[in-house]
């Protein structure tokens, strides 16, 4: 199957699987637990349709949006997701140069395989650094001075890694960082030398963002330690406000899902929250982005920029949710398995095709602007 026959989410999805080594699609691809989530964030989707306008003259469609101080051309951006040189050699290079072609903002990882200095010098696109919050609180704001200098437009701190989700696809094929593969998992890389001459023919593998503060090359340090010994589980909302007081700009909490917490990132000063439950891989049986936008947004909307994630795959889904009120919407896998396809080729024309998507849809509900898409063009069905 070749790029140019990929017209939907399904299609990059199957190519990425016949490239990568089963452990790493699978890290890709899997959540926690039952994986109920995960499959309920697409789902969502389809408990509400849509109730187009028509003739209304819609020629020209604008779908830029403003998030967070930003301007996007699209509402959608591509979320921090880790480890994308293991999927692709260009990795975040791809990614940040392909949103930058798109007018839209992208997410550098702190467990990100380039660095967030350079993912800026090749992006035009606003630049969000996806930061978790250590124990030693030197280190946060060392990391908040590095990306401040880097020229970061907004720093996002993921608040729904407080431990690590059961990801028992990830058990089952011994994937880790660095890797320690049981027997199962070596014979699924043997099965893909192509990727395998692809990887040791690249640069290192490295986590740049990490590797100034914390030891990953020998292996001294790995991913799951780096979770439970550096980050500190008794993070507290008295020490998220002292960080957005020391960030003074853009600063947004991933993984916010109950009003009451978004409520509290308004009083301290946040001016973003995302509704995310990290593409189903940590809290399985959480609810949805998708269904808490009406609430959250109802509560504080007013007070406070309102994205989700999880899920999207879909023009038609990014127009639902702004029709609920999200002001843009974050993009994972929908990204994830074009770059492990084809890299930035594949990237790019994955944004493209959501693109055309959200404006074809656009059109067809009868709107030119987002600020048209209104709860009036939505029914659920339950
Ligand atoms: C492979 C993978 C790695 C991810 N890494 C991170 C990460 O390092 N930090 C983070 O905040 N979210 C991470 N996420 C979550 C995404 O930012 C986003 O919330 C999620 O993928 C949205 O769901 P979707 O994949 O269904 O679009 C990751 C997701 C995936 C699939």
């Amino acid at each position: 199957m070749r790029l140019s026959s990929c017209h939907n989410f399904h299609d990059f999805r199957r190519i990425a699987k016949q490239r990568l080594p089963g452990p790493i699609f699978n890290y890709i691809d899997g959540a926690a637990e039952d994986e109920v989530t995960y499959r309920r964030n697409t789902a969502a989707f389809d408990d509400c349709d849509l109730v187009p306008n028509v003739l209304r003259g819609v020629a020209d469609v604008d779908m830029s949006v403003t998030v967070m101080g930003q301007k996007l051309a699209m509402p959608v951006y591509c979320s921090p997701t880790a480890l994308q040189r293991l999927f692709h050699h260009q990795g975040e290079r791809a990614v940040a140069t392909a949103a930058g072609k798109y007018g839209t903002m992208f997410g550098v990882s702190s467990l990100g395989t380039v660095s967030l200095e350079e993912a800026r010098k090749l992006s035009g696109g606003p630049q969000v650094y996806q930061f978790y919050f250590h124990k030693d609180r030197g280190l946060n704001r060392e990391m908040m001075a590095r990306a401040k200098q880097a020229g970061i437009q907004v720093m996002m701190l993921t608040v729904d890694s407080i431990t690590g989700g059961n990801r028992e696809r990830d058990k089952r094929t011994g994937f880790a960082i660095p890797f320690k593969l049981n027997l199962a998992g070596m014979a699924q890389f043997a099965l893909k030398p192509s990727w395998a001459i692809n990887y040791l023919t690249h640069e290192r593998f490295k986590l740049p963002q990490l590797d100034t503060h914390v030891d990953m090359g020998g292996g001294v340090m790995s991913i799951s330690k780096y979770f439970t010994e550096m980050l500190d589980p008794s993070m507290t909302w008295d020490d998220v406000a002292e960080m957005v007081k020391h960030w003074n700009g853009q600063f947004c909490l991933k993984g916010i899902m109950s009003v009451a917490d978004a409520k509290r990132a308004v009083e301290i000063g946040c001016t973003g929250i995302v509704l995310s439950n990290h593409g189903g891989r940590q809290l399985d049986g959480s609810r949805t982005g998708f269904d808490q936008l009406a609430e959250i947004v109802d509560a504080v909307g007013d007070k406070i920029d309102v994205m989700m994630d999880g899920g999207v795959q879909r023009g038609t889904h990014v127009l639902k949710a702004l029709s609920l009120g999200a002001k843009a919407v974050g993009l994972g896998r929908y990204y994830l398995f074009p770059l492990a396809a084809a890299g930035q080729a594949g990237v790019e024309r994955a944004l493209e095709q959501m693109r055309i998507e959200i404006e074809r849809d656009m059109k067809l509900m009868g709107c030119t602007s987002v600020d048209q898409l209104t709860r009036q063009n939505l029914r659920f069905r339950r």
